[in-house]
């Protein structure tokens, strides 16, 4: 079963209450080192880029890397666009072919965003595509998007009907967490994940991944986060990695690219692999 819309994916997971990861991936090493960590696994996956990473590749070139590092893959998986508060590259993106967005209009009024998210949702219905929505931004700069201010949170009432007037397949609202490397373990508001599902029983998505405690993951798990965002955690290990084998090669005065290649996809499959078994994804495809 390979790529599949976002919800096929994350509807199973809401109902059955695991995670599926959906990881940052930066180049083709990444995407096909998250994609084999999934397979071995037998676990759904979702392939997040955002837009630095489309415009660093460029669309058409990432797409077709994503085509061709899927095509043989018999887990289900999935290509989503993070945070995105450009109309334009949203277009782009659902017209290559991507299976969902995030239409990220948490800079703008309440009322804008609504009206702004509830046009990508008919956008993305045009192409088969799904939308993620959100109304609060995410503490922390992610890949150039957003700021470290918290910017507090709306009512459950605006969140609610948010989700019903928009239309939007997946909610992320923010509950206390953030991009980057916490400082300490995050204080989280689990309640207002329990209180959104019970009303309006959407998947959500749960931002900020990295550096939250498997307790913390397995209780919001429980509640209704059925997508798990992590990126710092890949772009860490990656640099890590490569700075790793880069001091050994210095070492050694032996410099050879490919073996460079084969490690930090080594790593990155481990850190792949770790957070997948935390969600308990493992052996969920189907
Ligand atoms: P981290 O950078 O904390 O892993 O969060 C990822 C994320 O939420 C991407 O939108």
């Amino acid at each position: 079963m390979p790529v599949l819309p976002l919800m096929d994916i994350l509807d199973r997971a809401f109902r059955e209450r695991y995670g599926v990861a959906a990881f940052n991936v930066v180049n083709d090493l990444t995407l096909e080192a998250v994609v084999a960590a999934a397979a071995e696994l037998s676990s759904p996956v979702i392939v997040q880029t955002s837009v630095k990473t489309v415009r660093s590749i460029g669309s058409k070139l990432l797409f077709a890397m994503w085509r061709e590092i899927t095509a043989g893959v018999d887990v289900p998986v999935s290509l989503h666009l993070d945070h995105c508060p450009d109309r334009s590259v949203i277009t782009e993106c659902l017209k290559r072919g991507w299976n969902s967005v995030l239409f990220d209009g948490s800079r703008l009024p309440v009322e804008e965003n609504l009206r702004q998210t509830a046009e990508v949702v008919i956008e993305a219905r045009h192409y088969g595509a799904h939308v993620e929505g959100e109304i609060e931004p995410i503490t922390g700069v992610e890949d150039g998007i957003g700021s470290d201010e918290d910017t507090g949170r709306e009512s459950l009432d605006v969140a609610l009907r948010f989700i019903r007037a928009t239309g939007i397949d997946v909610f992320a609202p923010a509950i206390g967490n953030a991009h980057g490397m916490y400082k300490q373990t995050p204080h989280l508001d689990m309640q207002r994940v329990s209180d959104i599902v019970a009303v309006e029983p959407v998947p959500i998505a749960l931002h900020g991944g990295t550096g939250m405690t498997d307790a913390q993951f397995v209780d919001l798990i429980s509640r209704g986060c059925a997508k798990i965002n992590i990126s710092t955690a890949l772009k860490m290990t990656f640099m890590q990695s490569s700075l790793a084998h880069l001091e050994s090669a210095r070492a050694k005065d032996k410099w050879d690219p490919p073996s460079l290649f084969t490690d930090v996809r080594a790593a990155v499959m481990e850190m792949a692999r770790a957070h997948i078994r935390r969600f308990g994804s493992e052996g969920k495809a189907w």
